[in-house]
């Protein structure tokens, strides 16, 4: 049940799938706040479906599908928000599609695909955000990344080169902004997530590494929320998370 006491903010979540995910979490997370939450993705379906379930407990929820990849698209959302929410204080980035395959046999529009999704998409949400928050002197601009941010594997060119890049837009943005009272902070997730998107991807995962050999997606979510909540004389711009049986 929220506690309303951040009933006159609002935060935007781009990249929202199921409950069990880290958008969906971390929707969760800032709907308990009290904070009226617009959660974005490109599937009206399962945006209605956690924003019934977040309603549900208390939650002030607003689906808007988007496509992040859209410039158009982005500064709709965020004008959407202006005018029906309270005031901008947190935004979330996790869009990403992690897809793999041989480099020598990778098709020059997947490669696109991903960078589009993950890196350019990453850029127009800062970009917007940063616009809105900047004027006002406060709030957090917060992105998920992967492993796959600070190291390119075999099969990994495409994913690997737009989470590396995604950090690089995200560490120019904190430069840029955050001596204008704007947190903007990037979230290395060094693990499988233990949600849907990976227990569909790789049947059976659970019992190769146990449920706490994955992140907990609520435990993520609580990371960003610490995140936000940061003194500004003491910011991180970059946490690590990983399961403590990681192997890294
Ligand atoms: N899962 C893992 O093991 C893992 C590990 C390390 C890092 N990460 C990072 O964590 C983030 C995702 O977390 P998750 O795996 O738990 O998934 P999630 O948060 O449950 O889902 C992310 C959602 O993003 C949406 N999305 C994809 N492309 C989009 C686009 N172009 N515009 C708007 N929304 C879009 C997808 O929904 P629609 O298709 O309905 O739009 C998807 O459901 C990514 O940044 C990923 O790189 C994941």
């Amino acid at each position: 049940m929220p506690d309303g006491s951040r009933a006159d903010q609002s935060a935007i979540v781009v990249g929202v799938g199921a409950r069990q995910g880290v958008g969906g979490a971390l929707a969760h997370r800032l709907s308990r706040e009290g904070m009226h939450v617009f959660i974005a993705g490109r599937t009206a379906d399962r945006l209605e479906a956690l924003a019934t379930e977040l309603r549900a407990d208390g939650g002030v929820v607003t689906p808007v599908v988007t496509d992040t990849t859209s410039e158009e698209a982005v500064i709709a959302l965020f004008d959407h928000v202006e005018k029906n929410g309270p005031p901008l204080e947190l935004v979330a980035f996790n869009a990403g599609n992690n897809l793999w395959g041989s480099l020598l046999e990778m098709e020059a529009d997947f490669f696109e695909d991903i960078w589009r999704v993950a890196c350019f998409g990453g850029f127009l949400v800062g970009r917007e955000a940063a616009r809105r928050l900047v004027p006002i002197g406060r709030g957090s601009i917060l992105f998920t990344g992967a492993s796959a941010s600070l190291r390119g594997k075999a099969q990994f060119a495409a994913f690997a080169s737009a989470k590396a890049g995604l950090r690089m837009v995200v560490q120019s943005l904190a430069r840029e902004v955050g001596p204008q009272g704007i947190h903007v902070a990037h979230v290395v997730i060094d693990g499988a997530v233990n949600g849907e998107v990976v227990r569909n991807k790789v049947p059976g995962i659970e019992d190769r590494f146990g449920s706490e050999g994955m992140l907990n997606v609520d435990a993520i979510a609580e990371a960003f929320w610490q995140l936000h909540l940061q003194h500004r004389t003491a910011w991180t711009q970059e946490l690590d998370l990983r399961p403590f049986k990681e192997n890294w």
